[in-house]
């Protein structure tokens, strides 16, 4: 069966890539899963520096999925140019896609700058991130913002560019429009959606941060709605996200509009468990890792 999808001018031998900041690099699941079988990875949020991340307690599980507020921990761009690309580039078959952040129009751009002439398949603007004080979700819920950052960005790239949109906003095909007014060549939609949860014995606010980004299986019709707004609001091709747990929850996306998919808190719930097999649909492991690995729930 041929699986080929080409987004935006590159080829990607299947539809199915792993979400941003779900996957780390890719690498670190190498143990249990083949990931030159995904179509793509798009890497965990990058910024000019490293950093830290928001305090701990940062994720919490809830109904229907779980709330982070991880804040964009990362070893920064560099290390991932001299490190992780270039191991990714040559052990792996799948497409790379660096998901790059920053707290100002003129970040973003230097991050599209410090990434031109790497080997990296496409850029992922997260313009959408609701765990970073500044920068991040503000700048994807005003669309002279969105226009602004993907103007910056296409100026300084020499890849395709994909403005990842936030669903904290009341219309999401402003932010569709502003993003492919800006020149934008695909949006990739959705981030998080923002939320909170009360510890009831506490009384205090589970994650450390009060707040944090809600994703999994729950915010799947949200997703699939946005995704089926923007694919008649927009003539740039789409990454549909939020909740995929089956091959039938991708095809949902497919149906809504959207090209390629990504997959998040089905990446943390299989990791977690080892034992791929019971996400039917989705993917099987290789043989000899089914052998030896078998799965035997929790
Ligand atoms: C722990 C965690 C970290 C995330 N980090 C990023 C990030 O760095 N950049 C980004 O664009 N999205 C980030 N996301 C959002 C996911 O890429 C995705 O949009 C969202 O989780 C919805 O997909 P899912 O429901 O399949 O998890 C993160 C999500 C989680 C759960």
């Amino acid at each position: 069966m041929n699986t080929k999808v080409n987004f935006c001018g590159i080829e990607f031998k299947n539809p199915v890539l792993t979400a941003s900041g779900t996957f780390g690099f890719g690498l670190e699941y190498d143990e249990y899963y083949d990931i030159s079988e995904l179509g793509g990875i798009s890497v965990k949020g990058l910024t000019l520096k490293p950093r830290e991340g928001n305090p701990t307690p940062r994720v919490a599980e809830t109904y229907g999925g779980m709330l982070n507020s991880v804040g964009l921990q990362n070893p920064g761009v560099e290390v991932f140019k001299s490190y992780y690309l270039p191991k990714l580039k040559a052990e792996k078959t799948c497409r790379v896609i660096a998901n790059i952040a920053g707290s100002s129009v003129e970040d973003y751009a230097e991050m599209a700058k410090s990434l031109a002439g790497t080997d990296v398949d496409l850029l992922e603007v997260n313009i959408s991130c609701p765990n970073v004080k500044s920068g991040g979700m503000a700048f994807g819920t005003d669309a002279a913002n969105v226009e602004a950052i993907t103007r910056a960005v296409k100026a300084e790239a020499d890849k395709p560019v994909v403005m990842k949109l936030s669903p904290n906003v009341t219309d999401i095909t402003e932010m569709a429009r502003a993003a492919e007014a800006g020149g934008a060549d695909g949006i990739s939609l959705i981030n998080t959606l923002m939320g909170m949860k009360i510890d009831v014995n506490t009384r205090r606010p589970v994650l450390a941060n009060v707040k944090g980004g809600y994703s999994g299986p729950g915010v799947m019709p949200v997703a699939v709605r946005m995704v089926y707004e923007c694919s008649k609001a927009v003539g740039i091709p789409i990454i549909g996200m939020g909740g995929i747990m089956t091959g039938d929850d991708a095809v949902e996306f497919m149906l809504a509009g959207a090209s390629l998919v990504m997959v998040g808190q089905f990446c943390r719930s299989a990791g977690r468990r080892q034992g791929k097999e019971r996400h039917n649909g989705l993917y099987a492991p290789p043989r000899d890792r089914r052998r030896e690995r078998p799965y035997r729930g929790r």
